[in-house]
């Protein structure tokens, strides 16, 4: 038996400096063989919006839905660690409603944390929520769900002033008793002192080597996804491919009547 990791584990690995491994899963049968594969951190991401439902952003995923996949995801994972993303909506409206909509990822959904996307008027209720008893990972940078005050999905940090924002951001993010920080398409530079200041671990995308850990869209590691791909993501397989080529092959054998051959029936 794996022993499990627990948020408890993921400040000795920084110290050991030992990388953190981070992908996401959206199923069951998809998290069984990431954790398997030996992944720390499996995060129910709403990335879901993106790859599972088709949408163009993460907007239009809601509570329910981010804790039906959470609880399926939940069945497949033994030894990493589970977190799952508030959706949007699901934590602004005020502390006492983020802290119901985190406390049903756990209750129902079986997560272990969760993450929400945090500039200053959130910190206070990564506080509160920690304070329930619920860990929290705090993501930082370019976050999906403010994409229209953003202008679009941008590189984070390159402004003046920039630096000094997400390095008091963090900061704060682990005063407020945050475990982790995700860091998302931050200048590698920045990423790397938001990392040297922090006893936490950071988890960078689009970040640069030096974060204490890294996470990836599943669907675009092993690629599934058909869209074009960010210049941080590496496709590790090509699965989109697989999929095709072997569809097609079973569409010309029953078409051909070449299956089922009498192997693969009663008789
Ligand atoms: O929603 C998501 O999948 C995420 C990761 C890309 C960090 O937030």
């Amino acid at each position: 038996m794996m022993k499990k990791l627990r948020t408890t584990d993921f400040r000795g690995m920084k110290e050991r400096g030992e990388k953190i491994a981070m992908i996401t899963a959206y199923d069951a049968a998809i998290a069984a063989i990431v954790d398997a594969a030996g992944v720390d951190v499996v995060l129910v991401g709403d990335s879901l919006g993106n790859v599972v439902q088709g949408l163009e952003d993460t907007l239009s995923v809601t509570l329910d839905e981010m804790i039906y996949h959470t609880r399926i995801v939940s069945r497949g994972v033994e030894r990493a660690h589970l977190c799952s993303d508030m959706p949007f909506l699901s934590y602004q409206k005020s502390p006492e409603d983020a802290v119901e909509s985190a406390g049903r990822l756990l209750k129902e959904g079986r997560a272990e944390s969760v993450k929400l996307e945090v500039n200053d008027e959130y910190v206070d209720t990564v506080y509160r929520i920690q304070k329930a008893g619920i860990p929290v990972i705090a993501h930082i940078g370019l976050c999906p769900q403010s994409v229209h005050v953003m202008g679009g999905y941008k590189v984070q940090g390159t402004l003046p002033g920039d630096r000094e924002v997400l390095l008091d951001l963090s900061r704060s993010c682990e005063q407020a008793g945050a475990f982790m920080v995700v860091v998302e398409s931050v200048v590698s530079a920045v990423a790397q002192e938001i990392t040297g200041d922090l006893d936490i671990p950071t988890v960078g995308i689009g970040s640069g080597a030096d974060c204490d850990g890294q996470v990836l869209v599943v669907n675009d590691m092993i690629g599934l996804t058909q869209q074009s791909l960010p210049k941080f993501v590496k496709k590790y397989a090509d699965v989109a491919r697989t999929i095709s080529d072997s569809t097609k092959k079973y569409v010309e054998e029953v078409k051909r009547e070449i299956f089922p051959s009498s192997e693969y029936f009663y008789e």
